[in-house]
């Protein structure tokens, strides 16, 4: 049985999130951080309007409360000391368990007080990224997606970005279908194809699945020509509540795929993490293809950073739709189903 709530583990001036909401998001995974980015320093982290701290120790990758515990410093201002965390205030070292492990001021042989002992939750490394749960055990287990690297495909970390949006309003946008001729002008949108045709959405235990063709200006570079179009075939998986794998597929079995999660920073604000593989031009270099996919992604921050309201109307009267909607309304009905309420801002 889950904790009723974390609201004890937000600083009150912090809170964005309706209680109940926040409690409902904390029983799932969420990305913190990419696994390669833990190194040499602790991170500082914010999920769910809670701060974190995200550090490699001996054990392996630890997420933990960003609070030390003699006198609440911020520990992602401390240091590492190979895989033991420092905190900058009075210099106490944590093991990636948590435990205290040393205190300077005191002399060694004083026993150290089991009390000194961090908040820490569960980490787990898929796909390169580190997911933690707030509220353990997690309703449901992380995307069932074969892990990352796939064999003989070539896999690019795009650099994380803050949207300042709600992370549903991310996720939509990133299965939305009828922006694509639109907004994507600039760089693989079809603007003589905005017609979108019926498609089905499938619903399944953990999220929501459809396939969309879309003659796509056929390009992953911005150096490439914006002439040829491909009759691509889109394969849209969501896992919720916000992680996504679109699988775009070229008619000559070119396969990209990419992988979108928003982490809900805030109520308004979402950290996106996105990777890419690809099973061509797998000994090309990376550059390109990133700078591609940070164009077209600046191409629907600002869009959906200026959306009204902020928070997903998620009573389905709030707004109108069109068929080529069939996918936003299925997700605005399964997150209702989770017990979101969509009023998130406390
Ligand atoms: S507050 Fe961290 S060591 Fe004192
Ligand atoms: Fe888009």
């Amino acid at each position: 049985m889950n904790d009723p709530t974390i609201a004890g583990l937000v600083r009150p001036a912090e809170a964005t999130f309706a209680a109940a909401d926040r409690d409902v998001l904390a029983s799932y995974w969420h990305p913190v951080a990419y696994a390669s980015e833990v190194a040499e320093m602790p991170l500082a982290r914010r999920l769910l309007d809670v701060r974190l701290v995200v550090f490699r120790g001996e054990e392996g990758i630890c997420v933990a409360r960003d609070l030390c515990a003699h006198r609440g410093a911020s520990l992602s201002r401390g240091s590492m000391d190979g895989t033991t965390l420092v905190c900058a205030y009075h210099g106490f070292r944590y093991s990636g368990t948590g435990a205290c492990t040393g205190v300077p001021s005191q002399d060694p042989s004083v026993p150290i007080s089991r009390k000194l002992h961090l908040q820490t939750f569960p980490a787990v490394v898929a796909q390169g990224l580190v997911w933690t749960c707030l509220r353990p055990p997690a309703a449901a287990p992380p995307p069932s997606w074969p892990g990352l690297p796939l064999p003989g495909w070539q896999t690019m970390e795009m650099p994380a970005s803050t949207w300042k949006a709600a992370a549903p309003r991310q996720v939509e946008n990133f299965n939305d279908v009828a922006h694509l001729s639109f907004v994507h002008r600039g760089s693989f949108g079809n603007p003589s194809a905005p017609r979108i045709h019926e498609y089905r959405v499938d619903e399944h235990a953990d999220g929501l699945e459809f396939t969309l063709r879309y003659p796509q200006v056929d390009r992953d570079t911005l150096a490439q020509s914006p002439e040829v179009i491909s009759d691509m075939t889109y394969v849209y998986r969501l896992t919720l509540p916000f992680s996504t794998l679109l699988s775009i597929i070229a008619p000559d079995g070119r396969i990209l795929n990419v992988y979108d999660v928003a982490t809900p920073e805030t109520a308004r604000q979402s950290r996106v993490h996105m990777l890419l593989s690809r099973n061509y031009s797998t000994g090309d270099p990376t550059a390109p293809a990133i700078e591609f996919q940070s164009y077209v992604n600046n191409e629907d921050r600002p869009v959906v950073e200026d959306q009204y309201p902020e928070d997903l109307p998620l009573d389905l009267r709030e707004e109108v739709h069109t068929s080529a909607d069939r996918m936003s309304i299925s997700y605005r009905r399964r997150l209702a189903a989770l017990g979101l309420t969509g009023a998130w801002v406390a």
